[in-house]
């Protein structure tokens, strides 16, 4: 009888990533929610004012509709692109809301908003070409940019215009190799909104150029004052934009993931390509379910837009009282950004040190690009007791230590 004996642990190989992998970013947000729920199993309580998404539940009739499209059965793969009546929903609600003609066969259906940024791209963007893209803002563009193999050209929002890009500056970044503009609004972290005119502007600094502007309106419901506009609605830029939205912040359904691109049919017919290779179809049970948030009772969402003015007027009065830091008021999204820099601290230190010894999960402003250094973003997605709550907590804070 063979006598085996213990096998020796293997060594561990060498990792061979694919050179690409060190280009690609990541989102802070959920590593800092790791750091604050470990902390929550250390016995420490934490206030989350880290996650950008909704506190409220899925409306009731969008969940009643999902449970049932599952239990009549739709647990199949779709369409790549999304079922017919999704895209049409989604073709009459944004041709509605952005004054445009849309055809169904411009929609693209996926898994979340980010996708499009994702699908974006791989599908425009070659090694070199340049993309422009708002700093402090969503990280995943740059990420994504720089994962493409382009050059991730930045546009600093400032503060002082109320971080609406400056077209002054967007004209001189722009050159042969531009491909892309990226433009946000309103805003992730800032909150800013651009108007008609400052849309205007841009679409004049674009010109007759051959670039494609990703437009991510994915808070375009999120609005506390005037209308959204969008570059879709600028006479000759329809066939120029990508319209990125979803239901994720909209209809509180960021765990569902779903979300959609608007584009021209041919580009359309590529990303569905995307799809295909990548996530084959958006679940269609989801999808169902999407065409109840789009065409049932919108009363929800209203309800959800003037709660977040009412926490954001609060927190944002609450923060102007407090040593070291000032914060203007955020025109659109759930999101307030102080400028602390009178406080003397890095943002990256101080947002740690409001985690670990006020028990305040936020983000700093450097999780969303250099030129977030300064500041700290804070989401209104909680409870106002809780807002009030953290605002006494980084206020006592600040008393001890600064
Ligand atoms: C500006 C912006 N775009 C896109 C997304 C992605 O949304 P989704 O969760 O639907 O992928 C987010 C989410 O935080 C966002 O803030």
């Amino acid at each position: 009888m063979p006598v085996f004996a213990p096998m020796e642990p293997t060594t561990q190989l060498e990792l061979h990533l694919a050179a690409r992998m060190s280009r690609l970013g990541t989102e802070t947000a959920f590593e800092v929610l790791n750091k604050a729920r470990a902390l929550e199993r250390q016995g420490k309580n934490i206030i989350h004012l880290e996650i950008g998404e909704p506190d409220f539940d899925t409306p009731a009739n969008v969940v009643d509709a999902g449970v049932e499209a599952l239990r009549k059965g739709w647990t199949h793969y779709g369409p790549s692109a999304g079922l017919p009546d999704l895209r049409q929903a989604i073709a009459d609600y944004v041709g509605r809301t952005r004054a445009v003609k849309v055809s169904p066969d411009e929609v693209v259906v996926v898994p979340g908003g980010k996708p499009i940024i994702f699908y974006t791209m791989l599908a425009l963007v070659d090694q070199g070409d340049e993309v422009i893209y708002p700093n402090p803002g969503f990280p995943i563009y740059e990420s994504m940019i720089d994962y493409a193999g382009g050059k991730a050209v930045p546009i600093q929002l400032k503060e002082e215009r109320d971080f609406c890009l400056d077209v002054r500056e967007l004209a001189s970044l722009i050159n042969d190799r531009t491909r892309l503009i990226i433009l946000n609004s309103p805003q992730n972290p800032t909150g800013g909104v651009m108007t008609r005119r400052d849309v205007h502007d841009v679409a004049e600094a674009i010109g007759e150029r051959n670039i494609i502007v990703l437009s991510d309106e994915i808070y375009s419901r999120l609005l506390f004052e005037g209308d959204h506009y969008s570059i879709m609605s600028v006479p000759g830029f329809k066939d120029r934009t990508i319209l990125l939205d979803g239901f994720s912040k909209t209809y509180a359904m960021t765990g569902w993931r779903m979300g959609y691109g608007v584009m021209r049919s041919d580009l359309a017919t590529h990303m569905t390509r995307l799809m295909t290779n990548s996530n084959s179809c958006t679940a269609s049970f989801t999808q169902v379910a999407g065409i109840e948030a789009l065409k049932g009772d919108q009363s929800s969402v209203d309800h959800m837009r003037d709660e977040f003015k009412k926490r954001r007027d609060v927190v944002v009065d609450g923060l102007n009282k407090i040593k070291g830091f000032s914060c203007r008021l955020p025109k659109g999204a759930f999101y307030v950004f102080p400028n602390i820099t009178k406080t003397g601290w890095k943002s990256k230190k101080l947002a740690d040190a409001l985690l670990e010894e006020a028990g305040v999960a936020c983000l700093s402003g450097t999780a969303f690009g250099d030129f977030g250094e300064g500041y700290l973003r804070f989401s209104v997605a909680n409870s106002m007791e809780n807002l009030k709550a953290a605002l006494d907590r980084v206020n006592e804070w600040t008393k001890k230590n600064l």
